[in-house]
């Protein structure tokens, strides 16, 4: 609106047309200027103005399926290499009650680590209500079903094949586009916000670029008959609701640094190897979240991305490698498939998701292996159709009771069937059959040694 936004200063003494000022701050208020995070807003009415919160009791229906605190003590933190189903669209649920956590580490309380996500619904939220989390950020990756969302800043269409990111505390309120059922993943951050990777070497352009993020602009609503609205906030793992006699959608001008934004992935500029070697999946990063408490170059969160692009290296293994790694992986597929799961029974699907946590091995299926590493290296379009994400953290990621069991989605035999037949390709050279250790030599003759097949090869 023509003249709502204050020129030149952010509180005057009365606003434009009778507009209320209010600040909204992302980061503490003397954080550095490049990680500053704060928006100045022109409502009708200050959000402040709302009846008390109460929670909604745990266990009813609409309570919210996250283990409440103490947060850490409900999770199963195991090693084990986990790798579930399709999880199922949900026809009766609208975006609240559709999140289901999976995994996570830390606690919303202490503004320490992450959540991870599953929704599902069917419904739009209904109409005068609204939702914010205090918990974190949102980072939501649709898989399918758009999601037309009102936020207080203004309004975002995301797609599959896009993302959004909604930050700590913002309102909003979810519909399905076209009513058609949504599902996807959420990544909430509850400590620090995400930013775009450095570049280094890479210089000033490529992989996910400033340019191609979009931010909505003010979006209200005027509510002249002062209807009652409900307001559902997440507030340390608990659902609280609170009425107003007023939209939450009523800002009128903002401006600042503390915004939702939308990004879509088929942007993404992807950067390999043009010689040898299969390069760290670090250069997929879409965006990441430092971790200030474990070091420069370390996440609570990365977002990557395995686009289709060109695999051209020479003389190369050329799908991962296998690896044990300090980062927990969680992964998921938007659509299409994963150039590195061929196998599998369930194998891994759209919409399904797999969990390698700190240390633990993997790498590809046995198929993959036999295939990779017999094929003739042409330059080789891989992903054509198909988008794969990662949330990975410096965290140990545990597992919720509804990720581990009541889902009924986990593969039992996903360790079993992509790396326990993994066939043992090992040959000794006959020539090193003639320096062995007294105690190798002892080993073959008395039948005690781990290999026999290397003696049969020498006779
Ligand atoms: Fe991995």
């Amino acid at each position: 609106m023509e003249g709502a936004l204050p020129v030149a200063a952010n509180a005057p003494q009365q606003n434009a047309h009778g507009l209320y000022t209010e600040k909204l701050s992302g980061t503490s208020f003397t954080a550095p200027r490049g990680e500053n995070q704060q928006s100045w807003l022109y409502r009708i009415l200050p959000s402040a103005s709302h009846q008390n919160f109460t929670a909604v009791p745990a266990g009813s229906s609409s309570s919210l399926d996250t283990p409440t605190p103490n947060f850490q003590s409900k999770f199963h933190v195991i090693p084990n290499q986990l790798r579930w189903d399709p999880f199922d669209l949900d026809p009766e649920v609208s975006w609240i009650h559709s999140m289901h956590l999976i995994a996570g580490a830390g606690d919303p309380t202490m503004k320490s680590g992450l959540g991870i996500f599953v929704y599902a619904a069917g419904k739009s939220m209904p109409e005068k209500t609204a939702f914010y989390s205090a918990d974190g950020d949102y980072l939501i990756v649709p898989q399918h079903g758009a999601l037309d969302i009102q936020t207080e800043l203004g309004r975002l269409l995301v797609r599959p094949n896009e993302i959004c990111v909604i930050p700590r505390g913002i309102r909003y309120r979810i519909t399905l586009h076209n009513d058609e059922p949504v599902r996807g993943f959420i990544l909430e951050l509850y400590e620090g916000h995400f930013h775009l990777p450095e570049l280094g070497p890479i210089g000033s352009n490529g992989l996910a670029n400033a340019r191609d993020f979009q931010a909505p602009v003010a979006y209200f609503e005027q509510d002249y008959e002062n209807t009652e609205h409900t307001l559902y906030g997440k507030f340390g793992g608990v659902l609280f609701s609170a009425s107003q006699a007023h939209s939450p959608f009523d800002v009128v001008a903002w401006h600042g640094l503390y915004y939702p934004y939308k990004y879509d992935l088929g942007r993404f500029n992807t950067i390999g190897s043009i010689s040898y070697d299969h390069p760290d999946p670090s250069i997929f990063t879409v965006l990441t979240a430092p971790s200030y408490a474990h070091g420069p170059g370390t996440a609570v969160a990365d977002f990557v991305i395995f686009p289709p692009r060109w695999l051209v290296a020479e003389k190369t293994f050329r799908p991962p490698w296998y690896h044990r790694n300090t980062m927990s992986e969680f992964m998921s597929l938007i659509s299409g498939s994963y150039d590195a799961k061929a196998g599998g029974k369930g194998g891994f699907q759209p919409a399904g998701a797999s969990l390698h946590n700190t240390m633990s091995g993997h790498g590809p299926d046995m198929q993959t292996f036999e295939k990779a590493s017999t094929a003739e290296l042409q330059p080789a379009r891989v992903g054509e159709g198909s988008m794969a994400f990662m949330f990975e953290s410096c965290l140990m990621l545990g597992v919720t009771e509804w990720g581990l069991h009541t889902c009924e989605k986990v593969q039992e035999g996903y360790n079993r069937e992509s790396w326990e037949p993994l066939k043992v390709h090992f040959k000794r050279p006959a020539a090193e059959m003639t320096v062995l250790s007294a105690e190798e030599k002892r080993g073959y003759e008395n039948g005690t040694a781990k290999d026999m097949s290397s003696l049969e090869d020498v006779g």
